[in-house]
């Protein structure tokens, strides 16, 4: 498919700030007055009032401006018509671990994928009050000044951050071993428990690159936009185009983007 005109990628971006600002608001007056925190399912994977209450907020912008776009929202799942046009992925608090014990790392994240590209991504930040957006040929801003990954040229010189899915205890596949191989391999390895914080800060340059396994399309959609747009590049872990629907993704200043792969590779060969 051709992509949108600029100014109509502008108003998506524009709406999407809309509904992810409205998302954050309502995550500010619920931080530290959560009554109901639950397990989804998997040991540790948290559900509260915050995370549907905001979903609840986004998906009113959303639907009010574009009531025949497709939704896909962590919380309430796929609405909106059942054609992938228009998908807008959705995770109205990601890193609800963190939320529900104050540790103020989280973030309301939105991506609109056309036609099953990611096109459109925004990730809000409402403890620091930092806004990441970016659209597909707009560049990548935060807080509406430009943005670009850092310069970082090798592993060894590089912070990188990663993440472990709610699977870890059920699986091999866990992403422990790749952890302390990077470890031993840069200046650090972090983990945040916001995987759309973790794209955005690859995007701004605080963090060189980020990998990680067991995700979701709203953990990610809005992020690798905002790689993208700031310079940096965005693979699977073998450097083969990404594909969100696999969980698995490797984001990167570019420039270590080749050795990243490889070291994820001789770890766990694919
Ligand atoms: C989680 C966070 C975390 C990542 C998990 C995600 P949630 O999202 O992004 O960093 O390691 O795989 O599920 O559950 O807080 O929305
Ligand atoms: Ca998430
Ligand atoms: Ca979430």
């Amino acid at each position: 498919m051709t992509s949108p005109p600029p100014d109509q990628l502008q108003v998506f971006l524009d709406i999407a700030t809309e509904a992810a600002l409205s998302g954050g608001t309502v995550l500010q007056n619920y931080w530290g007055k959560l009554e109901n925190v639950q397990e989804k399912g998997r040991p540790g994977d948290l559900v509260t009032e915050a995370d549907k209450a905001s979903e609840v907020a986004v998906l009113e912008v959303l639907r009010r401006h574009f009531p025949h776009h497709g939704i896909l929202a962590e919380e309430s799942g796929r609405s909106g018509e059942q054609t992938d046009a228009y998908l807008w992925a959705i995770d109205p608090l990601d890193g609800t671990t963190n939320y529900a014990h104050q540790y103020p790392c989280f973030a309301v994240s939105i991506g609109l994928l056309i036609e099953g590209i990611p096109q459109v991504g925004v990730v809000f930040d409402p403890f620091r009050q930092e806004l990441f957006r970016a659209a597909r040929g707009l560049g990548a801003t935060r807080n509406r000044s430009a943005i670009r990954v850092s310069q970082a040229q090798t592993l060894s010189q590089s912070l990188l951050v990663t993440g472990f899915a709610y699977d870890r205890r059920e699986t091999s596949d866990n992403n422990y071993a790749e952890f302390c191989h990077l470890t031993h391999r840069t200046q650090g390895v972090r983990r945040s428990g916001s995987a759309s914080m973790d794209l955005a800060y690859v995007a701004c340059g605080r963090l060189d690159g980020y990998w990680e396994r067991g995700l979701s399309i709203w953990d990610i959609a809005a992020g690798v936009v905002l790689v993208e747009e700031a310079g940096g590049r965005v693979s699977a872990y073998d450097s083969s185009p990404v594909v969100l629907a696999s969980g698995r993704v490797l984001a990167t200043n570019g420039r270590i983007h080749t050795e990243l792969s490889s070291e994820l590779l001789q770890v766990r060969p694919l």
